[in-house]
C-alpha cells in the first residue's frame, strides 16, 4: 500500500467545474413538489433545521443506505455491522471528549441578539482555529451583524450536543445526551462484536443510525440539519499500518460516489490544516463535492489514532486491547474511520443527477439516477385508460413486477405528461400498454435517458427490465 499515489495532491488546483444545478432552489422545489423532501411540521411553521423525506425521498435515501451497506459490509469479508441505541451512557461523551471540545465558534449580536456561527459570518469564513478561538478577532476584523450592523460578542464555544433526561425526574443526575456522532456506539461495543464475530485485524464494524447535533447555524436545506443519519464505519487496524489504510479508504470511498453517478469533476479531497482537527483525529481528509453554494464537505476519512479505545479503556477499566496470535503481541488498535452523511449523500446524488434538455421545442427535466438509487425503476402506464382491458393488462404487469422492484401505475394524465413526470423523479423505464398490445401481446418500453422505445412481449418484460436494472433474480 506504500505505492499508493497521494490522492490529496491538488498541484496545480483543478478548475472548478460548477456546480450541476446553478439554484438550490430548483432542487429544493422539485423535492417539494414530488414528495422526495418536505418542511417538518409544516402546518405547524415548521421547525428549524429538520426535514422530513416524502414517498419518494424515502425510496431514495433507503437506496443510499443499502449501496452504501452492500459495498461496506455485504462485500467484504472484513468489516461486519452494528445498530447501537441513540442514547448512551453520558459518561461516554465526557470519556470521547464531546462534552470538552464538541463545540463551534458563536457570536451574538447585542442588539438584535441574533446569534451566528463565527467562521460563517462574511469576512471570517477563511480564518483558521486559532484564529477563531481568539477573544480580539471580532474587533479586529470589524465584523458587525449581517442582519442589523449591531456590535457583535467576542466568540464563545458553543456545544452542539443536544441533551435531555431519562426517566422521570429532570434532574442533572439524569441528564443523556442524543448522540452527535454514531461512531461511539461502534467503540463501546468493540470488544463484543470481535468477541462474538471472532474477527481478527484488520477489521471493521458499520453503522447506519440518527445523529444529532446542535447546529449554530443550520441551512442549505438538507446539507446541515440539526437531526440526520450518518453512515459511518471503524475499521480497526494495528498502530503502524493506519496510515497505509487510511491512504487506502480514501480512492475507495471516492470511487463509490462515481460508481453511483456523481461527476467526478464535482468531487475533489480536501485535507484538514493541523489547527483545524477535531479533537478526536491524527489525520483528516473530506471528500468534497461542488454544491450549488460552494466546495463542502460530503465525508469525512478520519485517522483517530487509539484515541476512541485508549480513552474508553481507562475511563472504565476494561481490557480493549487486541492479541495478536501471530506476533504475541497486545496493543489498542488504532482506527481510520469513513463518516458519510446519508442525507447529505441523497443530497449530493439528487443534485448531480438533475439536467434540463430541450426536446422538440419544450424543456425536459431529467433525474438521471443510477437505477439502483432511483425511488421508482419502472412505471407502467396505459395509453387509454378508458379501454378496461388495457388497465387491467397493466395492472397484471404492474404485479409481475413488484415482487422484484419498485413499480408503479399511473393514468392520471396523458401519456407525454406522465413521461415526463416519470423522467423528473428519475424512473429509468417506463412500459406502455397500448391498443396493439391487446393483439400482439407486447408493449412498448422507454428508456429515461435515451428516451428510446423498444416493443417487448409482455412474458418477457420482467426478465428485460431485470437484466437491465443489474436485478440478478430468475
Ligand atoms: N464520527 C465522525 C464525524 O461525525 P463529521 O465530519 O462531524 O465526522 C461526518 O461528520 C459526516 O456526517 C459529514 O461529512 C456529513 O456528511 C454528515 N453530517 C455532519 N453534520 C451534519 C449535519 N448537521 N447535517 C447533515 N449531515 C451532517
Amino acid at each position: 500500500m506504500t505505492d499508493t499515489p497521494d490522492p490529496t495532491s491538488q498541484t496545480p488546483p483543478a478548475p472548478d467545474p460548477g456546480p450541476a444545478v446553478a439554484a438550490l432552489e430548483t432542487i429544493v422545489s422539485l423535492s417539494k413538489r414530488r414528495g422526495f423532501i418536505f418542511p417538518s411540521s409544516e402546518i405547524y411553521g415548521g421547525i428549524n433545521a429538520v426535514w422530513d423525506y416524502g414517498p419518494l425521498g424515502v425510496e431514495l435515501k433507503n437506496n443510499v443506505k443499502r449501496a452504501w451497506w452492500r459495498a461496506m459490509v455485504q462485500e467484504r469479508d472484513d468489516i461486519v455491522g452494528l445498530d447501537a441505541g441513540i442514547l448512551m451512557a453520558p459518561q461516554v461523551w465526557v470519556t470521547s471528549g464531546h462534552v470538552a471540545s464538541f463545540s463551534d465558534p458563536l457570536v451574538e449580536c447585542e442588539s438584535c441578539h441574533r446569534r451566528f456561527r463565527l467562521d460563517e459570518l462574511p469576512g471570517a469564513e477563511s480564518l483558521t482555529q486559532t484564529e477563531l478561538r481568539d477573544p480580539g478577532i471580532v474587533d479586529r476584523l470589524g465584523l458587525r451583524c449581517p442582519v442589523d450592523e449591531g456590535k457583535l460578542s467576542a466568540p464563545r464555544r458553543f456545544n452542539l450536543m443536544f441533551r435531555t433526561h431519562m426517566g422521570p425526574v429532570e434532574e442533572e443526575a439524569a441528564l443523556v445526551y442524543l448522540r452527535p456522532e454514531t461512531a461511539q456506539g461502534i467503540y463501546v461495543n468493540f470488544r463484543n462484536v470481535r468477541e462474538s464475530s471472532r474477527k481478527k485485524l484488520p477489521f471493521g464494524i458499520a453503522q447506519i443510525g440518527k445523529a444529532f447535533r446542535n447546529e449554530i447555524s443550520p441551512g442549505n436545506f438538507v446539507f446541515r440539519m440539526r437531526e440526520f443519519e450518518q453512515m459511518e464505519m471503524q475499521y480497526f487496524v494495528k498502530p503502524e499500518t493506519a496510515s497505509a489504510h487510511f491512504e487506502a479508504w480514501m480512492p475507495r470511498r471516492r470511487a463509490w460516489y462515481e460508481q453511483y453517478g456523481v461527476n467526478p469533476a464535482r468531487l475533489r479531497f480536501r485535507e484538514h490544516a493541523p489547527d483545524e482537527l477535531a479533537h478526536y483525529a491524527k489525520k483528516a481528509v473530506d471528500v468534497e463535492y461542488r454544491f450549488p453554494f460552494g466546495w463542502k464537505e460530503l465525508e469525512g476519512i478520519h485517522n483517530r489514532g487509539d484515541w476512541d479505545l485508549g480513552r474508553h479503556q481507562q475511563a472504565t477499566g476494561e481490557n480493549l486491547e487486541y492479541f495478536d496470535q501471530a506476533t504475541g503481541e497486545h496493543y489498542v488498535p488504532w482506527i481510520v474511520e469513513t463518516s458519510a452523511g446519508a442525507d447529505r449523500a441523497a443530497f449530493t446524488f439528487l443534485i448531480d443527477a438533475y439536467r434540463e434538455e430541450e426536446v422538440r421545442g419544450e424543456t425536459r427535466v431529467v433525474l438521471s439516477l443510477h437505477p439502483d438509487l432511483a425511488p421508482y425503476k419502472v412505471a407502467v402506464l396505459p395509453l387509454l385508460k378508458k379501454r378496461p382491458e388495457i388497465v387491467e393488462l397493466c395492472h397484471r404487469i404492474r404485479d409481475d413486477l413488484k415482487r422484484d422492484m419498485m413499480a408503479v401505475y399511473d393514468d392520471t394524465a396523458s401519456i407525454g405528461k406522465l413521461y415526463r413526470r416519470q423522467d423528473e423523479i428519475g424512473t429509468p423505464y417506463c412500459v406502455t400498454v397500448d391498443v396493439d398490445s391487446l393483439e400482439d401481446h407486447a408493449v412498448t418500453v422507454r428508456d429515461r435517458d435515451s428516451m428510446e422505445q423498444v416493443r417487448v412481449s409482455v412474458d418477457q418484460v420482467r426478465r428485460y427490465l431485470l437484466e437491465r436494472l443489474g436485478i440478478t433474480r430468475d
